[in-house]
């Protein structure tokens, strides 16, 4: 496996291989669910749709599915796409009573001739489509937003904004080494199968202590991922709204697919959200783009991002080649 630009060789074999690609550290046991499945031929649809399930059932997971943390008035919402293609592409947000927002962006791109359903109406078509409610809010993320409203009074009424726009990390601790660990925000995952075939997917809670009705990146097919056979994909995780100004993924496709790498494609989102004026220090913003042609890579505005990939040598936690602010 390789992890940057050094060894391109190696990458052309890895593009005839399954290859996938995660984010976060929990993006590690998440491939490792799907990877049996890819590696035996299966489709690349599938395996991005089950990394997004295994990591919206796991109630450890602060920032997706059950177990994310809620907005501020404690109600969930969640939000996800699949794409294979401009073609094969399907989204649905705010949903507030089915778990798995990319299962049924899955069945929008399948049964109608929409891209995105919304809230309620999202709701009813999974229902209609067979996919289970279950509660959203999980007892842990229920006890850190009433933590959380008690020592905000302010921002949990609405007279002062939610200050805290950097995904998860409420239930990290210990020293640096297992903080970072811990750091996680919305599952961003591509994948490429044995046909060549590329898909992502990603799937997100949102900000913690959002404004009811805030809807990020994640669920908008240009924003939070883009896929595009003759380009590559990419997708992001962190701060939504910074990605959204500049429509990243779609950028760092469109880049590809006039030739740039990877690494270069990703330095030029992150330059982009760098050079903003308004840029806290809290804001987070992590990309990873693959190519059809297997070359792969990964960028983060600050240090602490994390990123899994997994091919026939195993599954591995990696730092990214680019991180555009060090020292952060
Ligand atoms: N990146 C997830 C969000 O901002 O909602």
């Amino acid at each position: 496996m390789t992890t940057d630009g050094t060894a391109p060789e190696a990458r052309e074999s890895a593009a005839r291989s399954p290859f996938m690609l995660s984010t976060w550290s929990f993006g590690e046991r998440a491939n490792a669910a799907a990877w049996p499945a890819l590696a035996a031929g299966g489709s690349s649809m599938d395996a991005v749709e089950a990394v997004s399930i295994f990591c919206e059932d796991d109630p450890e997971i602060d920032s997706v599915g059950y177990g994310g943390l809620p907005d501020r008035d404690g109600e969930m919402s969640l939000d996800g796409c699949i794409m294979a293609s401009p073609e094969q592409c399907g989204s649905v947000c705010a949903i507030r009573r089915h778990r798995h927002p990319v299962s049924i962006a899955r069945l929008v791109m399948q049964h109608t001739p929409h891209i995105m359903l919304a809230g309620e109406g999202a709701d009813d078509f999974a229902d209609q489509h067979g996919q289970q409610v279950e509660e959203l809010l999980a007892p842990r993320a229920r006890e850190a937003w009433v933590k959380w409203k008690q020592e905000n009074p302010d921002q949990a009424r609405g007279v002062r904004p939610v200050d805290r726009d950097r995904g998860g990390q409420l239930f990290a601790s210990g020293n640096d080494e297992s903080r970072w660990k811990d750091l996680h925000d919305t599952i961003g995952v591509l994948a490429i199968d044995e046909q060549g075939t590329l898909a992502g997917a990603c799937s997100t809670s949102g900000m913690p202590w959002k404004v009811p009705g805030r809807v990020g990146d994640s669920p908008i097919i240009g924003h939070g991922l883009y896929v595009d056979p003759y380009g590559g994909a990419a997708v992001a995780t962190g701060t939504g709204e910074l990605v959204m100004a500049i429509c990243g993924s779609f950028l760092a496709v469109e880049l590809m697919r006039g030739g740039a790498m990877p690494r270069d494609a990703i330095t030029e989102v992150l330059d982009r959200i760098a050079s903003r004026s308004d840029l806290k220090p809290e804001h987070q913003l992590a990309v990873i783009a693959l190519r059809p042609d297997g070359h792969w890579g990964s960028g983060a505005l600050r240090p602490g991002f994390r990123l899994a990939a997994s091919d026939a040598g195993g599954h591995q936690l990696l730092e990214p080649e680019i991180v555009r602010l060090p020292g952060t």
